[in-house]
């Protein structure tokens, strides 16, 4: 059966398969139309219904998408396919920590695993475009930033942690220039580098 954005979100949510959620989505969304993004980085594609929501917004946007599960990778790619958005969205599959190119983007979208962030950050500001941003989602975990200390689970506690760790070390960060939208999805970190 051919999919639709919209069943490929409702199929993956009945699934608990992590995606956007709709405030956040529509906020990268306008960030794209809005800086004229072309060449976009995806960490962490899952099922590829964030990539092909940005591949929709014009035929001349390319997005690399990385994702390290087999599982997610194959369901991508039929939906990817499905969605006749084979020549905009390349899927790599590895993990994002070691996914290498030479290529510079406009817009790096970072969505993979949350305790990781600060070292995306790192090793991917190489490619970025000097103009360029890096947007973070799940900046507030589902509220649980806010309540860390009651947390019961002790992986969950050490990423929410991590994450909080990350948000301090970007308000203090002098090569950037930052902005922070709690309030907007699972909260959205847009990041750029300081004009000097
Ligand atoms: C929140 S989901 C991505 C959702 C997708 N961006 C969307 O909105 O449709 C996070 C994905 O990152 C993947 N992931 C987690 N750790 C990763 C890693 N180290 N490298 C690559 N992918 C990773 C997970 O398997 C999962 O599919």
């Amino acid at each position: 059966m051919k999919h639709s954005e919209t069943e490929i979100k409702e199929k993956a949510r009945e699934e608990k398969v992590p995606i956007i959620q709709d405030g956040g989505l529509t906020f990268l969304l306008d960030l794209i139309r809005e800086n004229n993004c072309h060449r976009i980085l995806e960490l962490g594609t899952a099922v590829g219904y964030s990539s092909i929501e940005m591949a929709l917004l014009s035929k001349e946007i390319h997005i690399d998408t990385v994702e390290k599960e087999e599982e997610m990778v194959k369901e991508a790619l039929q939906n990817i396919e499905e969605m006749g958005l084979m020549d905009q969205i390349s899927v790599h599959h590895c993990p994002a920590e070691e996914y290498e190119t030479e290529e510079k983007y406009d817009l790096i979208f970072v969505d993979a695993a949350k305790a990781q962030y600060a070292k995306y950050l790192e090793r991917f500001l190489p490619n970025l475009k000097e103009d360029g941003m890096m947007v973070f989602d799940n900046m507030i975990f589902h509220g649980m930033i806010y309540e860390v200390e009651d947390l019961k689970n002790r992986g969950t506690k050490a990423m929410v942690r991590k994450i909080i760790k990350f948000r301090d070390a970007m308000r203090n960060d002098q090569r950037f220039d930052i902005m922070l939208y709690d309030h907007i999805g699972d909260g959205m970190l847009v990041v750029k580098r300081r004009r000097s």
